[in-house]
């Protein structure tokens, strides 16, 4: 029996027009990416890896082209709506950890579900346990620059998954990291894939994407299946 397609792209074109450039980033891009499915889009810089990370994320629109998020026709959506659809079903995790510095880590990971409006106790408690179950139970109290480049990575996708999305994006998540921090990182990404969460990992490192499920390749902002 056939997966749900948690991500459906038709002929996804993104062009950036900026009066004297004009850069077509993506183009006929289409992708089926099932519920549970473990996904690695590789590429050269420039090849259009960001931009359709933004797009899966509902951090940018594209030019022209179908993309149904969850059974949900996105181009139907006002901005509010998709602000509403990417906090519920996306989890974010970036090459930068994207962390605020004056907040300790368990406040860093308690924020989004802030904006999701749940209860004080409950997020406390659930900040707690995904920052525990990530190995970092002795450092929710440290400020990010208190911590590793690996540690603030795990405290990022506790972040990411603090309104239990089932989508987590991931783009270089282990670009500013040492081997040994990267590993940990795939390795928590890949069991959080065991529990059920698809994961769609950008990276241009191999031997990163080759711990994916599947790989698909970007050039010159076309998909390639490898
Ligand atoms: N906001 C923007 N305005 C204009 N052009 C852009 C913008 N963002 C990206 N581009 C262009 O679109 C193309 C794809 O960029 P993108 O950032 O998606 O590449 P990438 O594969 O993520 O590269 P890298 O590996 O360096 O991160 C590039 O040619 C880039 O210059
Ligand atoms: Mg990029």
């Amino acid at each position: 029996m056939k997966k749900n397609s948690i991500i459906k792209m038709v002929d996804i074109a993104k062009v950036y027009d900026g009066g004297e450039f004009h850069t077509q980033a993506l183009k006929d891009i289409d992708l089926d990416v099932e519920s549970g499915d473990f996904l690695a889009i590789t590429g050269r810089s420039g090849s259009g890896k960001s931009t359709l990370m933004h797009i899966i994320g509902l951090l940018d629109t594209p030019s022209s082209g179908k993309y149904i998020l969850n059974g949900t026709d996105v181009s139907k959506l006002d901005e509010d709506e998709q602000a509403l659809q990417r906090n519920k079903e996306i989890g974010f995790v970036f090459q930068q950890f994207n962390l605020l510095p004056k907040l300790s880590a368990l406040d860093n990971v308690i924020l989004p579900s802030i904006y999701a409006g749940t209860a004080s106790k409950e997020r406390t408690e659930k900040a707690d346990m995904l920052l525990t179950m990530l190995g970092l139970a002795d450092h929710i109290n440290k400020r990010p620059n208190q911590m590793s480049g690996g540690q603030q990575q795990r405290v990022a996708i506790a972040r990411a998954l603090m309104n239990d999305p089932e989508l987590i994006l991931a783009d270089e998540p282990t670009g500013n990291l040492d081997t040994a921090s990267g590993d940990d990182v795939m390795k928590t990404l890949k069991q959080l894939n065991k529990e059920g969460k698809t994961i769609v990992l950008i990276t241009h490192e191999h031997d990163i994407a080759l711990q994916a499920r599947k790989i698909l390749h970007l050039e010159d902002g076309r998909l390639i299946e490898k």
